[in-house]
């Protein structure tokens, strides 16, 4: 196994049978070897720095219906809302004075934002703070909406790609989402020049260590500038409400393994990672990580935005808790810095 993680370290690359072999043949001692060489890796392109984005979840109105999602349009008991515009800007203005130059503005695919409305929003947000990153993370739309945001001033874009594998990516999702658009929304954005975030579940139902291993081989081929993974973690009224979460162990072997593989990514450490361990967050930047996004979302809706039960959204987990957050960073040798933090390539 630790030829396997020499052979990543050194070549960035492993085939189907490799990451398989690692995947399902990691151990504590392999891990602790791991964690040690990501950091490293990290600290050679970003040194001791951690990116802070302030994270805005502007609307919990989804169309869409995935299997895992508490906010899934079936789901009845979510109460829901939209922030308006003022609302949102005055969350920037906020977060600015905190200390955030990025902002996330995220949402489920909520019609009432028309393409329009969100360009001129970004617009608005980039006239404001013009010295701040914008990142989008509104789900799947067509290759010219995604330039009219990008012509709007967005400069990132975040898209989970939740599973690489075809056959489990349609276990998880309703008949009329496909993986194929998926993917294709991930080259387009690409192609249009935003910075693209990709990533998936770790532990999401009947996930194998193959599917895993699909998940690596596509991050790979598609060179994303941030990687975005987290447990999954049940919420109860949805179809996968009794399943189990995925673990810690494994979401902190795996921010290593892509730390390894990207070593110039931005890799967050999750909420999702700080719910299922209150350590869960400088675990995660101790496996390689180097981001973190507090969430700046207005305090009366933070708790409708539950993608998932008992998800974090106040402690270190709120955005006006920065000071709190910078410390428990700098308890594990890094530093919390007033920044874009955008990609560096390597
Ligand atoms: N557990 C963990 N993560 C979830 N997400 C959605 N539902 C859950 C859940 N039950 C993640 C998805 C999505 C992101 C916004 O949140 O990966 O892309």
């Amino acid at each position: 196994m630790k030829a396997l993680i020499d052979k990543l370290e050194k070549e960035r690359a492993l085939s189907r049978d490799e990451w398989i072999a690692l995947i399902g043949g990691r151990s504590e001692t392999l891990a602790q070897d791991l964690f040690r060489r990501a950091s490293a890796v990290r600290r050679r392109c970003y040194g001791d720095e951690v990116y802070v984005r302030g994270l805005i979840e502007f609307t919990n109105c989804c169309k869409n219906d995935c299997l895992y999602c508490g906010i899934r349009r079936s789901n009845r008991s979510v109460s829901r809302y939209r922030l308006t515009e003022g609302e949102i800007l005055a969350c920037c203005r906020e977060g600015y004075g905190l200390g955030y130059r990025t902002f996330v503005l995220q949402g489920g695919e909520d019609p009432a934002w028309t393409p329009q409305r969100l360009a001129a929003l970004v617009a608005d947000i980039k006239a404001a703070h013009p010295d701040c990153a914008v990142t989008l993370s509104v789900g799947e739309h067509s290759k010219e909406t995604y330039q009219l945001w990008f012509d709007a001033g967005a400069d990132r874009y975040l898209l989970r790609h939740e599973t690489a594998d075809d056959a489990h990516y349609r276990f998880l999702h309703p008949p009329e989402m496909s993986p194929e658009n998926r993917k294709r929304c991930l080259w387009d954005l690409k192609e249009i020049g935003y910075q693209v975030g990709c990533g998936f579940m770790v532990g999401s139902p009947g996930q194998t260590p193959a599917q895993l291993a699909e998940d690596m081989l596509f991050i790979r081929a598609l060179e994303p500038e941030m990687v975005g993974i987290g447990p999954f973690i049940p919420q109860r009224d949805t179809p996968f409400g009794g399943r189990p979460a995925g673990t810690l162990e494994l979401t902190l072997f795996l921010l290593g393994l892509l730390r390894l593989m990207l070593p110039d990514v931005l890799l967050p450490a999750t909420t999702a990672l700080g719910t299922i361990d209150p350590r869960g967050r400088e675990l995660g930047i101790m496996a390689g990580a180097n981001v973190c996004m507090p969430n700046l979302s207005p305090e009366n809706v933070r708790e409708k935005y539950a993608l998932y039960d008992n998800k974090l959204c106040t402690g270190a987990e709120a955005a006006q808790s920065l000071r709190s957050l910078a410390q428990r960073m700098e308890g594990i040798g890094c530093r919390v810095v007033v920044s874009r933090g955008d990609h560096r390539k390597l």
